[in-house]
């Protein structure tokens, strides 16, 4: 009986330390913005999207505070423009624009080919690039393209990159999901939605997709004892070109134009937006399995802050058998237990 109590007390206090530490970070995330992230100089990060929106913003805020951004973009056309662009603001900003065709898992794997020749460090991936609500189609692989781009694509390029990842110090994933997770549902025994298809569960899937692989990358880094921890952020809803060509896809012109005007009328900045993306890059506050996105209205805006996901995302036995799933389709199996040195 006394040993009962005892237990019972432990369990007590551990749960009262949790909710402790979980609201200090709450009330220290407030009023996070921008300017507190620390100085990122020798850091080495690469962007998926570098050249639109959320990914856009996170390339010139990492570069203002002095690191190396890698923009892998699918079009280095786009991504050269952007760099422009971002220079404007950052002169010296150092910024190298590579292709990565998310949609392609041959040019994923040339991108990691090279990018492992040409840098021995990745400090922070971020698994950025998305698409949303487009009409079934597939990429060069034959998935289908929300399925194929959002998930499948990262989850190449990220084991590709696991090598140069582990042999960083305190490297980082961060893999940019959505609050529309909450309605996505893993259809194992139809994965690419070939029997049925609709555009935004197809969405939902790809992004609740996004959320067990980032918790599972964790778990599996963990337990290989390597030095990487893997987080999953969302914005909320920001203004940015993803809510345009959804609209474009649905309703061609109009559909285009109504997303804008609805976008001006309700959405945050994408400045605003990109901080649950920096936050978990960079606070040092952060640990691997953390989810973050920001915490005012319906958390649609404002600061970001460690939030709860789904109970779905939590499933453990689904996120191990979409990793298994997800090593099948792509060819691409994670080595957790080869020992990296860094050179
Ligand atoms: N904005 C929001 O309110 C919101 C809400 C929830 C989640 N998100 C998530 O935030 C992420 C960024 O989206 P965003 O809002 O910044 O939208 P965006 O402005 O449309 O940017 C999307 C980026 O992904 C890139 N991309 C698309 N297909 C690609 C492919 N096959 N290979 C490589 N890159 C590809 C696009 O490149 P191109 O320009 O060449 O097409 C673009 O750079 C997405 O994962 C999205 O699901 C956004």
């Amino acid at each position: 009986m006394a040993s009962g109590n005892q237990a019972m007390a432990t369990a007590l206090s551990f749960g009262t330390t949790f909710l402790c530490v979980q609201s200090v970070k709450r009330t220290m995330a407030a009023h996070w913005s921008e300017s507190d992230m620390p100085s990122l100089a020798d850091m080495t990060i690469v962007v998926t999207g570098a050249n639109s929106g959320l990914g856009y913003e996170g390339t010139r805020a990492f570069a203002e505070k002095g690191a190396t951004v890698v923009m892998a973009c699918r079009s280095t056309e786009r991504g050269e423009q952007a760099a422009r662009e971002i220079r404007q603001h950052v002169s010296d900003g150092d910024l190298d624009v590579r292709e990565c065709d998310l949609a392609d898992l041959s040019s994923v794997a040339r991108f990691a080919e090279e990018y492992t020749g040409d840098y021995d460090e990745l400090h922070v991936l971020c698994n950025n690039a998305g698409v949303m609500a487009l009409p079934r189609s597939e990429t060069a692989d034959g998935f289908e393209k929300q399925f194929g781009i959002n998930h499948l694509g990262h989850f190449a390029l990220t084991g590709h990159l696991l090598d140069v990842l582990a042999a960083t110090d305190g490297a980082r994933v961060v893999t940019q999901s959505s609050g529309a997770h909450r309605q996505g549902e893993i259809d194992f025994e139809d994965l690419q939605r070939e029997r049925s298809y609709g555009r935004w569960s197809a969405y939902a899937q790809s992004k609740l997709a996004n959320v067990l692989f980032g918790y599972e990358l964790d778990r599996r880094s963990s337990e290989a004892d390597l030095d990487l921890a893997s987080v999953v952020c969302h914005p909320g809803y920001a203004d940015t070109d993803l809510q345009r060509r959804a609209g474009e896809a649905g309703g061609g012109v109009v559909g285009a134009a109504l997303a804008t005007v609805v976008n001006r009328l309700f959405a945050q900045s994408s400045e605003t937006g990109v901080l649950p993306m920096l936050y978990a890059a960079t606070h040092e506050d952060i640990e691997g399995g953390e989810y973050v996105g920001p915490g005012g209205l319906m958390n649609m805006r404002g600061a970001p802050e460690p939030q709860r996901s789904s109970d779905r995302s939590d499933d453990e036995d689904t996120a191990a058998r979409l990793w298994e799933r997800s090593e099948d389709l792509t060819g691409v199996t994670y080595e957790f237990d080869v020992p990296v040195t860094a050179e």
